[in-house]
C-alpha cells in the first residue's frame, strides 16, 4: 500500500520559501533592465528611462516628470498653474512613443498634486511639484523608479549627465510623429560660471536671469543642443555607480539651445527635505565616505544596522 509523503517534509520547508519572500529588497531605483529631441537630441531607446513620464492634459503632453515610487512622480511646479481639478490629467508610463504608447505603457490617473509652497512663478526657485497618482503602477521593465540623492551626494561640474523628454526640436517646432522620447547628454555647468554665461548678451537695461542657490545649469555655452518646452518637469539625471541618480528636474532656459544660454535645473538635493516631508517612505541615495561597501563583506543577517544607506561614490574609488 503506498502512503502519501509525509507532511512534515513540507512543513520544513516552508519557513525556508517565506525566508526567502522576506529578504527580497525593494525593486532597486536607477536602474533599467535594459543595459545598453530636444534640441540637438537623439531617440531613446526602448526601456532605456524607465521613470520617464509624460503628464497630459485632456490627452496632450505638456510636461515631463519622472517616477519615484509606484505612486509618485517628480515634476516641475510650473507645469501646473492651478492644481485643484486633477480630472483632466494624465500621466503616461512605460512609453517612447507619445503616438504610439504600445502595450507595455499605462495611463494613470492623478489624486493630488503638491507644488513646492516656495515656487514663486517661472524662472524662480522652488519649480519643482510632486504628483501622487491615484492607483499604484506596477513596475516593469519598461516602468521602473529613478534614484533620488541624498543632500550628502554633489554633482560635479563638467559630469555628463542625460536628459530626456517628448519636448520641442527647436523654438518654433513640435517633435514629428511618432513623437519618439529623446535623449541628450549634457555637461553640468558651475553656477558662477553660468551666472557669466547669462550676462553676456543680456538685454542692456534687463537685469540677468541670476541662477538661484537651489538651481543646475547643464548644457553648452556654444547652444545647438537643450531642453526646450515640453521638456519641463522632465529628469536630468547622472549615472552614480551603477544606478542611474536624478540631479535636477527641468525648470528654464531663455529660449532653447541659444549661446551663452544653457538649461537650468532645479537641484533635488536642495528640495530633499520637501520631498521627504511628503513621501516619507522614500529612500534616497546617500554616499559616505566615498567607498562602496561591498554587501558580500557585511555580517550574518541582522548584524547590518537598518538605517544604513545604500553608498555610491561619485569618485573612482581611492585604490
Ligand atoms: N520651461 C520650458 C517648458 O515648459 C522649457 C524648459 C527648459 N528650457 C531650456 N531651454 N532648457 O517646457
Amino acid at each position: 500500500m503506498r502512503r502519501p509523503p509525509p507532511p512534515t517534509l513540507l512543513l520544513l520547508l516552508l519557513p525556508l520559501l517565506a525566508g526567502t519572500q522576506e529578504a527580497k529588497a525593494p525593486p532597486a531605483c536607477g536602474r533599467p533592465r535594459k543595459l545598453s529631441r530636444m534640441v540637438g537630441g537623439r531617440d531613446a531607446l526602448e526601456r532605456e528611462w524607465p521613470w520617464q513620464a509624460s503628464i497630459q492634459r485632456d490627452g496632450s503632453h505638456f510636461c515631463g516628470g519622472s517616477l519615484l515610487s509606484p505612486r509618485w512622480v517628480l515634476t516641475a511646479a510650473h507645469c501646473f498653474s492651478n492644481t485643484s481639478d486633477t480630472a483632466p490629467y494624465r500621466v503616461l508610463l512605460g512609453a517612447r512613443q507619445l503616438l504610439r504608447p504600445g502595450p507595455h505603457a499605462v495611463y494613470a490617473r492623478v489624486r493630488r498634486v503638491e507644488s513646492n509652497p516656495l515656487y514663486r512663478g517661472m524662472a524662480s526657485s522652488a519649480d519643482v511639484a510632486l504628483v501622487e497618482l491615484e492607483a499604484p503602477v506596477t513596475f516593469s521593465d519598461h516602468i521602473l523608479p529613478v534614484c533620488l540623492p541624498d543632500p550628502s551626494v554633489s554633482f560635479a561640474p563638467g559630469m555628463s549627465c542625460w536628459v530626456t523628454g517628448w519636448g520641442s526640436p527647436s523654438e518654433q517646432d513640435r517633435l514629428p510623429s511618432p513623437r519618439t522620447l529623446q535623449k541628450l547628454s549634457v555637461p553640468l555647468i558651475d553656477t558662477p560660471k553660468c551666472n557669466l554665461l547669462y550676462g553676456t548678451g543680456a538685454e542692456p537695461d534687463s537685469q540677468p536671469k541670476a541662477i538661484q542657490d537651489d538651481m543646475l545649469c547643464a548644457g553648452f555655452a556654444e547652444g545647438k543642443k537643450d531642453a526646450c518646452k515640453g521638456d519641463s518637469g522632465g529628469p536630468l539625471v547622472c549615472r552614480v555607480d551603477q544606478s542611474w541618480v536624478q540631479a535636477g528636474v527641468i525648470s528654464w532656459g531663455e529660449g532653447c539651445a541659444r549661446p551663452n544660454r544653457p538649461g537650468v535645473y532645479i537641484r533635488v538635493t536642495s528640495h530633499h527635505r520637501w520631498i521627504r516631508r511628503i513621501i516619507p517612505e522614500l529612500q534616497f541615495q546617500g554616499r559616505a565616505g566615498g567607498r562602496r561597501r561591498d554587501p558580500r563583506a557585511s555580517g550574518p543577517p541582522g548584524t547590518r544596522p537598518h538605517a544604513a544607506p545604500r553608498l555610491l561614490s561619485l569618485e573612482p574609488l581611492p585604490q
